[in-house]
């Protein structure tokens, strides 16, 4: 039998990766967990978000996931070490895609777009060491933009004026890339690619982390590709006819979402 993926998020953002996990592996039962009650992570203490990530992990274990995926960014900067020491099992995080961002560009010069939790947050400061010598990176925190895809909303005046106002400059200076670095952002591509001159490539985490996931669950002896399509059982901790909203609205707007099955609110 195939273990649960265990996925959480402050919100919908994480739905990007899930979305990418049920594409690769249609059969792999999948445990969504969206922290609606505290959304946003972006603006708060990361010590607040890595305690509230240790009881979301919690749950999802209790709630039988054998391999967790930590699908955002916030999250995974505040607290994935922390979830690692903490409990057994696989446990796959997200980063900002600076690392391929900075290989296929050409200008030497990219962007990254994330909360600002994210942007100030010492995992970006280490990639950015890593990978960025040689390379400007145009670090973008963008309060306030995951609270729209938050409300579904990703199209618009609102999305375009304030994803316009962050990227001008770094448009203006050349920039051929810019990596997502914050899952929410995963659902505005068509505003993105509607806004950026062409031969900017747009750079999703999404894909590589389920991919990072089924691989691990390759090495643990699973087959990931037998069996029948699954639906994703998801929960929020907020209100769930808000969040069943949210999931309609971007459906609407022509999202990639897999197929969700709802379940009642979670107390956490
Ligand atoms: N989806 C979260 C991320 O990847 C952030 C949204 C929030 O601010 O809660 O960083």
């Amino acid at each position: 039998m195939l273990p649960t993926v265990g996925i959480f998020d402050s919100g919908v953002g994480g739905l990007t990766v899930a979305a990418a996990l049920h594409r690769i592996a249609p059969a792999l039962p999948i445990r969504y967990l969206a922290d609606t009650a505290c959304f946003p992570y972006g603006e708060r203490p990361p010590e607040w978000v890595r305690e509230r990530a240790v009881d979301l992990a919690a749950r999802l274990l209790e709630d039988g996931a054998g391999l967790l995926v930590v699908a955002c960014n916030t999250a995974s900067s505040a607290a994935l070490e922390c979830l690692r020491e903490r409990f057994d099992v696989p446990i796959v995080g997200m980063e900002p895609p600076l690392k391929p961002a900075v290989e296929g560009s050409r200008s030497r010069r990219i962007a990254v777009l994330a909360t600002p939790g994210t942007t100030s947050g010492a995992r970006l400061a280490r990639l950015a060491a890593a990978y960025g010598q040689g390379v400007e990176v145009a670090r973008l925190p963008m309060p306030g933009l995951a609270d729209l895809v938050e409300a579904g909303e990703v199209a618009g005046e609102r999305v375009e004026s304030m994803l316009r106002a962050a990227l001008a400059e770094p448009v203006a200076t050349g920039i051929d890339g810019v990596a997502l670095g914050c899952t929410h952002y995963g659902f505005l591509r068509a505003a993105l690619e509607g806004l950026l001159p062409e031969g900017v490539r747009i750079i999703d985490a999404a894909e590589p982390v389920a991919r990072r996931a089924v691989h691990l669950l390759r090495e643990a002896g699973h087959d990931p590709s037998m069996g029948e399509p699954a639906e994703v059982l998801a929960q929020a901790t907020g209100d769930a006819a808000a969040f069943a909203a949210t999931i309609e609205r971007l459906r609407a707007a022509g999202a990639d979402l897999p197929p969700i099955r709802l379940e009642a609110q979670a107390a956490i």
